[in-house]
């Protein structure tokens, strides 16, 4: 056990104390962060006064050979050691002697995470932005390639009225823009830099915030030096991001597992995001969309994992707050992976077109639009829907569709009904005519398109 706090204890800590208490397992995910924070840390010292040239270019290099090695593999981190703070400093000293001794000066290990936890999450961010922005341009060919591909709308998970592929793909577009766009808020929200707020109160040596923040690219410090080191909502934020993510990854998944079944064949999910059974031969599985849909209570559980772990707690810093790290790691992991692999698996996967023409066909989808045509001949709505409803039932007796009809049948439900209902209730019609913007048309959606590939361009180059 190399700890960091020995001169005050006479005995020894019980060794399940000291596992349990022990959070390298999971923090050996900082080494890089952490490196990054104290090099920055000691850059600002010695530009201060507070250590000499000498002392600061001895640790950074110092710094730079530790992660060297254990990035080749000549260094381990093993549980010896308390924390990755813990470790990285007893190498440091064990490699430049005296100088590692004072790279801790003017600062505390509770404002060493809070930075290292910001860096990492600043970086995750990023990251999922760059994801985010790949699963957009993902739908953005799908809408492309499929403004005039007919399928059912549902509501109720009943035919409604038609729609098109790109219409309902360009749903999903909306909701991933959002998630886009918190993910930017959250960043601006987040990035100041809590170095410097020491354990609680700041500390008594001239350092200089301001500069230790913009070396690593923060907006600039943070400003109370309390909720510095005891601040998670950035956290709680980005896992209410990543939970609405996966909340919208989960609907999509649901979707794409009704439109693989039997029954609808709406898409053919390609072999590589395939599983079989080990019992029957004809099975071909949509597991990754269930496993999606599955991790989705994961990740909720990660975000209510810390925010219960932080309502209770007084300020400033408690030990309960090195709970975030395994939550937020388990949130940001999943989210990741179940967003790339279901981009890849939309990416390939590929639609019936027929099978969506001929469920969009059956099931009355152009029941409203009937009405709006005794409508337009002059019928108040709620007589041409009793009407329509009536011609439904029928239809339903004959197990036919309404365009099915010949015009004479459809005149003993109205006189208003003319030869020009065929065209005023055709599939095409009943899409091609929703013009207002959001609508359904291809008309409209290309203006949408158009407009999503500017916010593509936009969020692309920084
Ligand atoms: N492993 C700790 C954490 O994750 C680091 C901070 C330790 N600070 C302390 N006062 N014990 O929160």
């Amino acid at each position: 056990m190399a700890q960091l706090w020995g001169g005050r204890f006479t005995g020894s800590i019980n060794e399940l104390a000291w596992n349990f208490n022990a959070s390298i397992t999971f923090d050996k995910r900082f080494l890089e962060v952490d490196v990054r924070g104290s090099k920055a840390h000691a850059t600002m010292l010695a530009k201060q006064g507070i250590i000499s040239e000498e002392e600061k270019n001895q640790i950074l290099s110092g710094f730079d050979s530790i992660l060297k090695d254990v990035l080749d593999g000549k260094l381990e981190i093993t549980t010896k050691y308390e924390d990755i703070h813990s470790f990285l400093e007893a190498n440091l000293i064990e490699r430049i002697g005296d100088a590692g001794k004072k790279v801790h000066t003017g600062r505390s290990r509770n404002d060493q995470v809070a930075l290292d936890m910001r860096l990492y999450a600043r970086d995750e961010l990023e990251h999922m932005s760059q994801q985010l922005l790949n699963t957009l341009g993902c739908l953005q060919k799908i809408m492309k390639d499929n403004l005039d591909t007919y399928m059912p709308g549902f509501t109720h998970l009943q035919k409604a009225q038609p729609v098109t592929l790109a219409h309902h793909v360009g749903a999903y577009f909306e909701m991933f823009k959002r998630d886009l766009l918190r993910i930017k808020d959250i960043y601006n929200r987040m990035n100041y830099c809590p170095l410097g707020a020491g354990a609680l109160a700041g500390t008594t040596y001239p350092l200089d915030r301001e500069f230790t923040a913009q070396l690593l690219d923060f907006y600039g410090p943070t400003l109370n030096s309390m909720d510095s080191v005891s601040d998670r909502d950035y956290l709680i934020e980005f896992m209410s991001a990543l939970s609405t993510i996966m909340m919208h990854l989960s609907r999509f998944s649901e979707e794409v597992i009704i439109w693989n079944s039997n029954e609808y064949r709406f898409v053919t999910i390609d072999d590589a995001y395939s599983t079989g059974s080990s019992i029957m031969p004809q099975k071909k599985n949509p597991d990754i969309a269930e496993l999606v849909r599955g991790k989705t209570g994961r990740v909720y559980g990660d975000l209510i994992s810390l925010l219960t772990t932080m309502k209770g707690i007084p300020l400033a810093y408690n030990k309960d707050m090195q709970e975030d790290k395994e939550a937020f790691f388990d949130a940001i992991d999943n989210t990741s992976n179940c967003l790339a692999l279901f981009t890849d698996m939309l990416a390939t996967i590929q639609f019936n077109k027929d099978a969506m023409i001929k469920s969009a066909m059956m099931g009355f989808t152009n029941a409203t639009d009937a009405a709006d045509y005794l409508v337009n001949k002059g019928m108040p709505f709620r007589d041409a829907h009793s009407v329509i409803g009536r011609l439904v039932l029928h239809c339903i007796d004959k197990n036919c569709a309404i365009d099915d009809l010949m015009i004479d049948e459809l005149k003993s439900f109205s006189e208003l009904f003319d030869k020009d209902i065929y065209d005023a209730i055709s599939l095409e019609t009943c899409v091609n005519k929703r013009l207002t913007i959001g609508a359904p048309s291809p008309e409209c959606m290309k203006k949408v398109v158009a407009l999503n590939d500017e916010f593509i361009n936009k969020y692309r180059i920084k």
